[in-house]
């Protein structure tokens, strides 16, 4: 592959070609010039570099000459696409993503095509789905559980605790944790959390690699996805219960506002983003914390930080670290015209190290006030899950804090998920002695 664009100082590798219609040799990475902007074990210095030396970069695509790709790293460029409406959701509006629809992997394909979520919709359509979410996924129905995630950390934990050679803190604790509670108030059975973290992986797997191999393995993930999901979904029709599913299927009903395909993508949208973030965050955080031994202690010493270290761990090493707009018309940003049907790619984790608007931004300080993150996005897609991630990683961290002040790596150097969106990592290694 050819690394070129217009500044020397940056070495992003150009987009491979459009497909030639009808092809499906190689797989479309929407995310390419994230991939390619730094690497996976701590990207930010690079997403530095092109902030400081072209803001506004417009990623070459190599034989393709309508509107192409843009990287914006700036804290203020990334707030403003994300609540401006002359950008939009869909990026199957993107005349190159449409020119490439039989290059995305099958689960994107059809979530672009007929099953399509609230995430990529955009408002009068976005405001309706939403809506009916945000009726059964009330605060209330989240601050009902604080009480059983404690419990369930306090179960996890004192597996952990027995385990004195010391514990692999994803997969038994950050993993299980998230993936039960959405389950639960999904109305999923939680014994079945391992099957569907397994499938989520898969498919999140397949929009992080270009691999064929990993492209079939979630093509058959998605199936078994939906189907288990269309299962549950007729269950609770016939039979409703105190959960989000039936509490969506009563809201469908009576006002007809949610089509079946919808409700499905709904259903799948929230248990893929209900935990595998949360996942990440907790793993990602714990990380962050262990490597900053004086910070670890300042949250033993007094766990209460617990919140305020939370928003700091979005900020400092997020589990989304990007999403994409398309330009709806030309947009100028400082000297640069974004044409319309331009895919803009903006770097949250650019943003949330930007010294314009965080002091010493690369330094993790688990009291830092005010912390205006994107981690959770701004604006009309604002995270919908964000009270339930907080309370998630509030309690997790408070209690991994008061029970195990003695925790330190055992792994320096965790390998990352190959996905330079969804960042996390694959195992971490605690050591209690
Ligand atoms: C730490 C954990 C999480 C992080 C960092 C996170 C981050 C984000 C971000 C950045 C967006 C905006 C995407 C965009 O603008 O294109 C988003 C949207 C969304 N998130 Fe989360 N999320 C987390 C946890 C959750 C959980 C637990 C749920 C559900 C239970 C959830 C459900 C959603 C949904 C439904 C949307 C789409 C909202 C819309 O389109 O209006 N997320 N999330």
């Amino acid at each position: 592959m050819s690394f070129a664009t217009s500044t020397s100082e940056i070495d992003l590798p150009e987009h491979p070609p459009p497909s030639s219609a009808g092809s499906s040799s190689s797989q479309f990475d929407l995310f390419l010039p994230l991939r390619s902007a730094g690497n996976l074990d701590d990207p930010y210095p690079m997403y530095g570099v092109i902030r400081t030396v072209r803001p506004v970069l417009e990623v070459p695509i190599e034989g393709w000459n309508g509107p192409g790709t843009w990287l914006l790293t700036r804290y203020r460029d990334v707030r403003e696409v994300l609540r401006d409406h002359r950008y939009s959701a869909d990026r199957t509006s993107a005349p190159f993503v449409k020119h490439n629809m039989d290059r995305l992997p099958d689960f994107l394909r059809q979530a672009a095509q007929g099953r399509r979520s609230m995430l990529i919709q955009d408002p009068p359509d976005h405001t309706r789905l939403r809506k009916l979410v945000n009726q059964a996924f009330t605060r209330r129905r989240i601050e009902a559980l604080r009480g059983h995630i404690e419990d369930l950390v306090r179960d996890l934990l004192d597996d952990v605790e027995r385990k004195l050679e010391g514990f692999d803190l994803i997969h038994d604790f950050a993993e299980p944790l998230p993936a039960i509670v959405i389950a639960e108030l999904l109305g999923v059975p939680p014994e079945d959390h391992r099957k569907f973290r397994g499938w989520s992986s898969r498919l999140i797997r397949a929009v992080g690699t270009a691999q064929d191999s990993d492209r079939e393995a979630a093509s058959e993930a998605n199936t078994a996805l939906i189907d288990y999901l269309a299962r549950t979904i007729a269950a609770r029709r016939a039979e409703p219960k105190d959960d989000l599913i039936s509490a969506m299927i009563a809201a469908q009903e009576e006002r007809d506002a949610l089509t079946e395909d919808e409700l499905l993508a709904t259903a799948n949208l929230l248990l893929i983003a209900g935990h595998e973030t949360t996942t990440n965050l907790i793993g990602n955080g714990m990380l962050a914390l262990l490597r900053e031994p004086e910070q670890w202690k300042r949250l033993c010493d007094d766990p209460t930080l617990a919140t305020s270290a939370v928003e700091e761990l979005l900020r400092f090493d997020g589990p989304v670290q990007a999403t994409v707009r398309v330009a709806k018309e030309d947009i100028a940003i400082d000297d640069k015209v974004i044409p319309e049907g331009s895919l803009v790619l903006v770097s949250i984790g650019a943003a949330n190290h930007d010294p314009e608007v965080f002091d010493e931004p690369d330094r993790l300080d688990i009291t830092r006030d005010p912390n205006p993150h994107l981690g959770f996005g701004f604006a009309t897609h604002f995270c919908l899950g964000a009270p339930l991630a907080r309370l998630e990683a509030e309690i997790a961290f408070r209690e991994l804090a008061r029970r195990l002040p003695n925790a330190q790596l055992l792994t320096e150097d965790p390998t990352y998920r190959e996905n330079p969106v969804l960042r996390g990592i694959e195992g971490l290694e605690v050591g209690l002695q």
